[in-house]
């Protein structure tokens, strides 16, 4: 199957899911960053899931029934600006090339958006998402009201789009698994290259510049979420991302770090010691939180609900905080009262995709939903410990959280991000300097 055609299958796929209607999907707008200078743009997620095309000013219609169409509007060609901003397709070149039935000018959008939607009962469309586009789909609509006179109806029902895009995306496509695989293999290069190079006296940033170089380098040019490089105390803050102070000599750094390749995201976590050796302490709580990560993983298998992982990695963060005192009673108890909570108080992970925390339900009603081939998910379980009378010394400020990517398969689960150093042994080796 060529690339285009994994998204025209999606786009019939959706109309198909749709039955009747025309559904309304916009790429994400451009942002200022400050003055006239912008964020590197990214699209949106959705709107490149269905049509792979990357150019802001981009919208996506599809007409569900009978005719099945999908119809791109984005920006004209124009010699001028691309002398300045670089190429553009234009919507006679993206139709061909993307496989569209149609293509207009974004600038006929409003105008062909209230022909479009006459008669049509059903609007499909991201609710809420975005404000401008809220009030711009809702005039299209009521100008289409405004036509009742001469016979045409305006869609009556308005459902959000994405409760069937969520769903398509949850379940990964081998094009988008391929990316995915490549995307995990260039973090797992960065991890390593960060624990080659870290040194006691170094600066969090050096170690992100480490990370950045090899995500760039494989032309994954945007880390997929701000990266967390977090030595020592600044592990215990979850979402640390000041990346700014001074590596310690016997201290963790805690990396939570993955890049973005052809719009998905890979998340990986890592904690290793700063000078190369792991102290006794440390290492003890570290190897309760790998245990903890391969009770996970063994239990992200299909027909285990989404729950079942992280359920096995708090039993065995808890008989492990007991062995360390850190939590006293039996291990039904701390489960029960949640003690447990001091030190790891987060959940073991999260859908994984194009957006880092990826769209779908975890739910099905009320319970947690059955883990099926085609998913991908986190299993990142990990033990933050802040100075507190209740805990012993030689614990205080140790952060570790050990994060992997896992696709579901039909056997059980393929870990995406197995070439990261995890074991005590495989990072030791690793950091031992020639
Ligand atoms: N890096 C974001 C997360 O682990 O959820
Ligand atoms: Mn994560
Ligand atoms: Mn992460």
């Amino acid at each position: 199957m060529s690339d285009t055609s994994f998204y025209l299958e999606r786009r019939q796929r959706l109309l198909s899911k749709m039955q009747q209607g025309i559904a309304v999907v916009p790429t994400a707008p451009e942002a200022t960053r400050n003055a006239d200078t912008h964020y590197d743009y990214r699209f949106d997620s959705h709107f490149y899931y269905l049509s792979n095309f990357t150019e802001p000013e981009s919208v996506l219609v599809l007409l569900a029934g009978e005719k099945p169409q999908s119809i791109l509007f984005c920006r004209e060609k124009n010699l001028e600006k691309e002398i300045w901003d670089g190429f553009r397709f234009g919507y006679d070149a993206a139709r061909e090339q993307f496989a569209f039935d149609a293509a207009y000018p974004i600038e006929q959008l409003d105008e062909k958006l209230i022909e479009l939607m006459g008669n049509q009962p059903v609007l499909f469309y991201p609710i809420g998402a975005d404000a401008v586009w809220d009030a711009r789909i809702i005039k299209s609509r009521e100008a289409v009201k405004a036509k009742a006179r001469n016979g045409i109806r305006a869609p009556t029902e308005l459902r959000d789009v994405r409760e069937l895009l969520n769903e398509m995306r949850l379940f990964k496509d081998t094009h988008e698994l391929d990316i995915m695989r490549r995307s995990a293999k260039i973090s797992c290069d960065a991890h390593r290259r960060a624990m080659r190079s870290t040194r006691p006296d170094m600066f969090e940033y050096e170690i992100e510049a480490e990370l950045l170089h090899e995500f760039c380098r494989h032309s994954a040019r945007h880390p997929a979420y701000t990266s967390i490089v977090a030595g020592g105390a600044n592990a215990c803050t979850l979402h640390y991302v000041g990346n700014r102070a001074c590596l310690q000599d016997g201290d963790l750094l805690l990396i939570d770090a993955g890049c973005e390749l052809d719009g998905y995201a890979s998340d990986i976590t890592r904690t290793f010691p700063v000078n190369g050796k792991f102290n006794p302490a440390q290492k003890d709580l570290y190897e309760i939180v790998l245990a903890a990560q391969a009770a996970a993983i063994s239990a992200a298998i299909p027909g285990n609900t989404w729950n079942m992982p992280h359920d096995a990695a708090l039993r065995e963060l808890a008989r492990g905080f007991i062995d360390l005192k850190l939590c006293h009673g039996s291990v039904e108890s701390v489960l029960e009262t949640e003690s447990y909570k001091q030190f790891y108080m987060h959940r073991t992970g999260h859908w994984l995709g194009m957006d880092v925390h990826d769209v779908g339900e975890y739910k099905i009603g009320d319970q947690w939903r059955p883990l099926q081939a085609g998913m991908t998910l986190t299993v990142e379980p990990g033990c933050y410990i802040r100075p507190a009378d209740n805990v012993p010394p030689e614990l205080w400020n140790i952060g570790i959280r050990i994060e992997d990517d896992i696709l579901i398969t039909a056997q059980g689960n393929e870990v995406l991000t197995q070439a990261a150093p995890k074991t005590v042994n495989e990072i030791e080796e690793v950091m031992r300097h020639e």
